[in-house]
C-alpha cells in the first residue's frame, strides 16, 4: 500500500460514515439549498436534506468565483472545515472561448492545444474553478452523433496527441482535469447519443481504448465513467474495465466520478434493481465520486454497518478524492477568488488573438477554384443565416458570451475597414422551409463581385444530445445557394457545423468551401484573415466528411474486407456486384481524413528508407521531399500512414502514424523525416500482446490519407 499522507488519514479518522459518503457525492452548485441568497429553487434533493447536501465533498457548475466564496463561506459558517471542489466544464475555453476541440484537432498542432487549454484554465481557476471535465478523448467515427464536436475524430493516436496537451495545458493553467468518457461511449449506435455500444474485445483494445489509456502519461486527476451500456451491461458494471484495465494494468490512481446520474441509471438500464444495488455495483467498480445522483448518500453508510461492503475499500475512496483536493492546494490556502485579478485577464486581447490564431489553423479549406483570397476591393455580397450570427463559437461554452463574439461580418468589416452589408435569405432551423428572404437575398447579391453564402447548421445542433438523422446541410439553405447560384456569379462557402456535414448537393454550387465548425470567440475575425489571405488555411480534417447520412460511420482506418469494391462506385453505375458498397452511393467519403487545401499547392517527391528490412532491435528513417509548388508561403501538414499487409489479425488498409507541420515559403522544398521502430508497428496481436509482429508493411506518405506516395519494408526477427 502506497505511503499515505497522515494529514488526510487523519481527517478520515475524523469522519463519520455519512460523512464520508457524502465526501465521495457531487451535486450542482445551485443544489445546495437553504441559502436563497444563491439557490433560486431547491432541487430535487431525492432523500438529499440540505444538511447532507451542505456537507458533499465536491460541487459542478461553478458559476463564478464571488458564487463559489459566498458557499465556502455558508459551510464555515455551518461548521463544515473540509474545503469544497468546484468543478466545471472547460471544454473549449472558459470566458475567451477557443474553436471546439474537434476543430481544433484538424490544426494537428499540440501546442496550439495545450496553450489555449492553458489561457483557459488561468481564466477558470482565477474565477474559482479547480477542475474541468475535459479533455473527452472518445473516438468518434459516426457524424451524426452530436458529441464529435468534442473529440479529435476517428483516430486514436491524434485522439491521445491531442489528450495529453489538454492535460498539460490545463495543469500548467493551475486546473485539475478530467478524462472522459470512459468507455467506447462514441460508438453508440445509430449515432444517437447514450444509446447502445457493443464493442468487441478487440476494437476496445486497438481503437476506443487507447487515446483513455494515452491520457494517463499525463497524470490527470479524474477519469469519468460513460453513460453507455457496453457488452450488455452499463459502464459501470464492467470493474474489468474500471479496476482491472484503468488502475491495474495502466496504474491510475486518481479520481474516478462518474457522468451525470449515471449512478442511478444503472436502475434505469435494467441491470440494478434498487438504488443500494447501483451503490454496491458503482463501489465495486471502484467509483470515488457519485455525480448528481444519492444512492452512495443515502446507502453507503449502512452497506458498512451491514458488513456488505468494508470500511477500509470506503475510505480508499475517500483518500482519493481528499488527495486530489490536495493535489489542488486545497488544504493549504484558504482560496478566495481575486476578483480584480479575474476581471483583468478575463478576454483580454492576449487571449483574444490566442483564439482568433486557433480558428485561423482549425478552419479547413474543403475547395477553392481559385476565388480564394477575396481581393480586398471585391464587391461582396455576405448571405446566409450565418452571416452576422454570433451564435458561432460552440456549444460546451462555459462562461463564453454570444456578446463577445465576432461574426463574420464583423470580422469582414474590421479586415477591410468599412461596413458590409449582409442579408440573411433563410433561417438557420433545421426544418425550416420559409423561403420569403430569397428574393431580397437574390437582389442583394445579383451587382456583387461575388457571394459570401455563411451557412451550416447551429451550434444548439450538435453537442450532447443532439444526434441527427439527416446531417446534409438543411434544405432551406440548399435552396438558397441554389436561387444564387443562378446569378452565375462566383460563390464562397463559409460553413459551419460541430460535425461534418454532408455536403454533396451543395459543392457543386460553390465555387470555394471554407469549413469553419464552431470557431469560437474571434470566429468572425479569423474567417475573415482567412477569406482575403491575411491567414493561409492550413488544417486537416480528423473526420472523414460523408456524402450522406447513410455512409455513416465512415472513417478512413478501415479493413480491406474480403470482397472490396475496386472502383469504390455505386453498382447502378459500376455493375459490381458481390462487393463491399452500396447500389446508390460511392464508398469514399466526400473528403477523406487529413484533407485540407491551402492557398499555395503543395506536391511530394523522393519517398526513400535508408533500408527495406528492419530488425526488431532496429530502426528505419523515412524521407520524403515536399515541394511548395505555389506562389504563396503555407504550412503543410505531412501526414505518414503504415499498412501491416499481413498479421494474426488483419489490420486496417492505413494507420497514421506520424505527422508534421511544415512551413514552406513559395518555390521552397524540405526534407521531412519519419524513424519506424518496432513500436510504431505495434498492435493487439492475436495473443492479445501489445506487439509488432514481423512480416511486409506498406508505408504511405502525403497531404491526407487518400493521395499519397507508397514504399514497403520488412520486419524481419
Ligand atoms: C454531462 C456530460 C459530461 C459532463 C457532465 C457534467 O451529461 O455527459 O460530459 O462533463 O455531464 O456536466
Amino acid at each position: 500500500m502506497k505511503e499515505k499522507d497522515k494529514k488526510l488519514t487523519d481527517i478520515i479518522d475524523g469522519m463519520s460514515l455519512e460523512d464520508k459518503a457524502l465526501m465521495l457525492t457531487q451535486y450542482p452548485i445551485d443544489s445546495i439549498c437553504g441559502n436563497k441568497e444563491i439557490v433560486t429553487g431547491c432541487w430535487d434533493m431525492d432523500g438529499m436534506t440540505n444538511d447532507m447536501i451542505m456537507r458533499v465533498g465536491t460541487v459542478l457548475n461553478v458559476a463564478n468565483g464571488e458564487t463559489a466564496d459566498r458557499i465556502r463561506a455558508i459551510r464555515k459558517e455551518n461548521g463544515i472545515d473540509d474545503p469544497l471542489m468546484f468543478m466545471l466544464d472547460v471544454i473549449h475555453g472558459y470566458r475567451t472561448i477557443f474553436p471546439i476541440p474537434l476543430a481544433m484537432a484538424c490544426s494537428f498542432d499540440t501546442e496550439l492545444v495545450e496553450e489555449c487549454a492553458r489561457i483557459a484554465a488561468v481564466e477558470a481557476a482565477a474565477d474559482g474553478v479547480d477542475a474541468t471535465f475535459s479533455p473527452m478523448v472518445d473516438l468518434a467515427r459516426d457524424a451524426r452523433w452530436g458529441r464529435v464536436m468534442e473529440t479529435a475524430g476517428e483516430d486514436p493516436y491524434l485522439g491521445g496527441e491531442m489528450g495529453k496537451a489538454y492535460i498539460r495545458g490545463y495543469h500548467n493553467g493551475g486546473l485539475a482535469c478530467c478524462v472522459k468518457h470512459f468507455a467506447a461511449y462514441g460508438a453508440a449506435e445509430g449515432g444517437r447519443d447514450y444509446d447502445t455500444t457493443d464493442v468487441s474485445e478487440r476494437n476496445l483494445n486497438e481503437y476506443y481504448l487507447r487515446a483513455y489509456c494515452e491520457c494517463v502519461k499525463e497524470k490527470p486527476e479524474m477519469f469519468m465513467s460513460s453513460f453507455n451500456l457496453l457488452n450488455g451491461k452499463p459502464l459501470l458494471a464492467h470493474p474489468e474495465l474500471t479496476v482491472d484495465k484503468l488502475r491495474d494494468e495502466w496504474g491510475f490512481d486518481g479520481v474516478l466520478i462518474s457522468d451525470y446520474n449515471a449512478v442511478r441509471e444503472l436502475n434505469v438500464h435494467g441491470y440494478a434493481a434498487t438504488p443500494r444495488d447501483c451503490a454496491l455495483t458503482a463501489f465495486n467498480a471502484e467509483l470515488d465520486i457519485e455525480m448528481c445522483s444519492p444512492c452512495y448518500a443515502n446507502n453507503l453508510p449502512d452497506l458498512v454497518r451491514e458488513g456488505v461492503v468494508d470500511e477500509k475499500s470506503l475510505d480508499e475512496k475517500v483518500y482519493r478524492v481528499l488527495k486530489m483536493k490536495d493535489r489542488c492546494g486545497l488544504y493549504d490556502i484558504d482560496k478566495s477568488t481575486d476578483t480584480q485579478k479575474r476581471d483583468k485577464i478575463t478576454l483580454c486581447e492576449e487571449f483574444r488573438a490566442a483564439a482568433k490564431k486557433a480558428e485561423e489553423r482549425s478552419c479547413v479549406l474543403l475547395k477553392n477554384d481559385g476565388v480564394l483570397p477575396l481581393k480586398k476591393s471585391a464587391n461582396i455580397a455576405l448571405v446566409g443565416p450565418f452571416a452576422d450570427e454570433k451564435y458561432i463559437f460552440g456549444h460546451w461554452a462555459s462562461t463564453g458570451r454570444a456578446d463577445d463574439v465576432v461574426t463574420v461580418k464583423q470580422g469582414i468589416e474590421r479586415t477591410l475597414g468599412r461596413t458590409v452589408e449582409s442579408e440573411k435569405g433563410c433561417s438557420y432551423d433545421l426544418l425550416s422551409d420559409d423561403e420569403s428572404g430569397f428574393d431580397a437575398a437574390v437582389r442583394f447579391a445579383q451587382n456583387s463581385d461575388v457571394i459570401v453564402a455563411c451557412v451550416g447548421e447551429h451550434m444548439y445542433n450538435s453537442g450532447e444530445s443532439h444526434s441527427r438523422a439527416d446531417i446534409a446541410l438543411p434544405k432551406v439553405q440548399t435552396a438558397l445557394l441554389r436561387r444564387l447560384k443562378t446569378l452565375g456569379k462566383p460563390v464562397v462557402l463559409v460553413v459551419f457545423g460541430g460535425r461534418p456535414l454532408a455536403l454533396t448537393d451543395v459543392l457543386p454550387l460553390a465555387d470555394a468551401v471554407l469549413y469553419a465548425w464552431q470557431g469560437g470567440t474571434e470566429c468572425g475575425s479569423a474567417i475573415a484573415s482567412l477569406l482575403y489571405g491575411d491567414a493561409v488555411p492550413s488544417a486537416k480534417t480528423v473526420m472523414s466528411f460523408p456524402r450522406s447520412s447513410g455512409q455513416c460511420p465512415i472513417y478512413y482506418n478501415h479493413f480491406q474486407t474480403g470482397r472490396p469494391r475496386a472502383s469504390g462506385k455505386p453498382a447502378v453505375l459500376s455493375g459490381d456486384i458481390c462487393t463491399v458498397g452500396y447500389d446508390d452511393e460511392y464508398n469514399d467519403p466526400l473528403f477523406p481524413f487529413g484533407y485540407g487545401l491551402s492557398y499555395t499547392t503543395f506536391d511530394y517527391s523522393d519517398l526513400k528508407l535508408d533500408k527495406a528490412k528492419m530488425r526488431r532491435d532496429g530502426k528505419i528513417a523515412a524521407t520524403v521531399t515536399v515541394n511548395n509548388t505555389g506562389d504563396r508561403d503555407g504550412t503543410e501538414i505531412v501526414q505518414w500512414y503504415i499498412r501491416d499487409k499481413f498479421a494474426s489479425v488483419v489490420r486496417p488498409v492505413k494507420e497514421l502514424k506520424g505527422y508534421e507541420r511544415v512551413e514552406l515559403k513559395a518555390g521552397e522544398s524540405k526534407t521531412v523525416r519519419f524513424e519506424i521502430t518496432k513500436d510504431t508497428l505495434a498492435f493487439f496481436t492475436d495473443g492479445g500482446a501489445f506487439d509488432a509482429e514481423s512480416g511486409d508493411f506498406d508505408l504511405f506518405v502525403g497531404g491526407n490519407s487518400r493521395d499519397c506516395l507508397q514504399t514497403g519494408f520488412s520486419l524481419v526477427d
